[in-house]
């Protein structure tokens, strides 16, 4: 092949980021409008100043591709080589279109790196177990993100929603119809800074790592269990019960707070930041009736642009 194409969405997570970090369970939806495409091909360069590399990168810039590109795309590039027996150190031009706007919970980063991977594979013409590429997209997201749960990595090459614990995830049972609003509080939030600022609160205050994962756990399993069951003002009601838990630990800000008050104002069934946090997205449930009243407000409340995700599965990336 001469050209090699890779894809990869934007997730959501409904519950259970930070807490994940410590083995505790998630859930997390795909957002299938929101993609990162890659296409890799043989170079005309002839320098070999950067390691066989060159890359471009156009759609919304984020901080985490220039850090991969400079740095971390070399390394996945030869994690990639010497894991496919890829001989020698080709010339490879990656160009990476991003839609998904970066630091706002999204998953930018596991996405981009995940198209990447893709990308590669293609070219070299390798079929990729979903492990093999779990494993190439969570080593880019370790040197993003220090230690990564790997709920992003899974998540943006899903085809439905997942239950995610310690690097394994099963599909969602959906027992209800539910419209997700997630809005952009349009500031970027970075989630190495938030999980430290968890990981430093918690050697601060003994007991309070304990309390934070049992009450995570016990909204993830009331949840899941909500979802199954077709109780969305169930399910909205934990969403609201997490974004207090996360907003008490410090990782919440005051335009995020004021756009969960709107949702919840404009009759949303819940809403919370999604995500690293300290920035980033709200995700509001909410009926499909009062989808565009609930926009509106967030809107209103400072979002700069929003998104509708619906609760279902999806068709698999060609
Ligand atoms: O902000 P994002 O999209 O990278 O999501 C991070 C989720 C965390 O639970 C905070 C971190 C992790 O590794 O799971």
């Amino acid at each position: 092949r001469s050209v090699g194409i890779g894809r990869a969405h934007a997730k959501a997570i409904l519950l259970g980021e930070h807490a994940v970090v410590y083995g505790t369970p998630a859930l997390a939806l795909p957002i299938p409008q929101l993609t990162a495409t890659a296409s890799a091909g043989w170079s005309s360069h002839s320098s070999d100043a950067q390691g066989g590399l060159s890359f471009t990168m156009t759609g919304s810039a984020s901080r985490a591709v220039v850090t991969l590109a400079s740095d971390g795309l070399q390394r996945l590039a030869a994690a990639f080589k010497e894991r496919m027996g890829v001989p020698g150190r080709p010339h490879l031009d990656v160009i990476l279109d991003g839609a998904i706007p970066p630091g706002r919970g999204l998953g930018s980063s596991a996405a981009n790196s995940r198209a990447i991977v893709l990308a590669l594979a293609d070219l070299f013409g390798h079929e990729l177990s979903e492990t093999t590429a779990f494993d190439l997209v969570q080593t880019a997201e370790n040197m993003a993100h220090g230690r990564a749960s790997g709920v992003d990595a899974m998540t943006v090459g899903a085809a439905a929603p997942l239950l995610f614990q310690a690097g394994r995830a099963e599909e969602l049972a959906i027992g209800c119809d539910g419209l997700f609003i997630v809005a952009d509080s349009g500031t970027a939030g970075s989630t190495k800074e938030a999980v430290e600022l968890l990981r430093d609160g918690f050697r601060r205050e003994p007991g309070a790592e304990e309390r934070f994962l049992t009450r995570a756990t016990e909204l993830v399993e009331e949840a899941r269990r909500a979802l199954a069951d077709g109780s969305p003002a169930e399910l909205g009601s934990r969403l609201t019960n997490y974004h207090e838990l996360l907003r008490a630990a410090g990782l919440s800000t005051d335009r995020i707070d004021a756009m969960v008050a709107a949702a919840l104002g404009a009759g949303s069934l819940g809403a919370k930041i999604t995500g690293g946090g300290l920035g980033g997205c709200v995700l509001a449930l909410t009926q499909p009736e009062l989808a565009s009243e609930v926009a509106r407000r967030l809107h209103d409340a400072g979002a700069v642009q929003t998104w509708v995700v619906p609760l279902r599965r999806l068709a698999p990336h060609a």
